[in-house]
């Protein structure tokens, strides 16, 4: 599966996410807190891996490497927010206001990849350089995953 394909993926999956946090209600914290660690833990993977084999390459194409620095200080700006909004007590107004602030920069994040930096790097590689990469993004998420025990050798597909 190709790069573009398994980022999308995961920026869908990670709008989930905030959707889920914003329909429920003020009381639901136990609901806000697991779906703001869903939302850190999928993006800091997520983030490791752009770093690690989307970013290098976007260096090396003329046209995408002044992107390839804005997106990485987004990626600072983001994990920087994770962390303080980490440390508050959540459902709380600040806790809040910092979500919203997350949430805004991703979707505007997201946007950029998703036009003009996607488009060009379908452009500029080849099918086979970008399932390569696919896979390798792939690897790398796995990795980051923690290996079921035995107790959850069902879930272990
Ligand atoms: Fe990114
Ligand atoms: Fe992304």
């Amino acid at each position: 599966m190709d790069i573009v394909t398994v980022l999308k993926a995961d920026h869908r999956n990670v709008e989930q996410f905030f959707s889920q946090i914003e329909s429920s209600s003020d009381r639901a914290l136990k609901t806000k807190e697991r779906l703001f660690l869903e939302i850190k833990k999928e993006l800091t993977i997520h983030m490791m891996a752009e770093e690690k084999i989307l970013y290098p390459r976007m260096l090396d194409i003329p046209e995408l490497r002044k992107a390839a620095f804005e997106a990485n200080e987004e990626h600072r700006l983001v994990k920087q927010l994770l962390d303080e909004t980490s440390e508050l007590v959540c459902g709380s107004e600040q806790w809040n206001a910092k979500l919203k602030v997350i949430k805004d920069l991703v979707r505007h994040h997201v946007q950029e990849e998703e036009g003009e930096i996607f488009k060009k790097l379908r452009h500029s590689l080849s099918s086979a350089v970008l399932n390569e990469m696919g896979s390798a993004v792939a690897e790398i998420k796995s990795k980051s995953r923690p290996t079921p025990t035995n107790g959850d050798a069902r879930t272990a597909v």
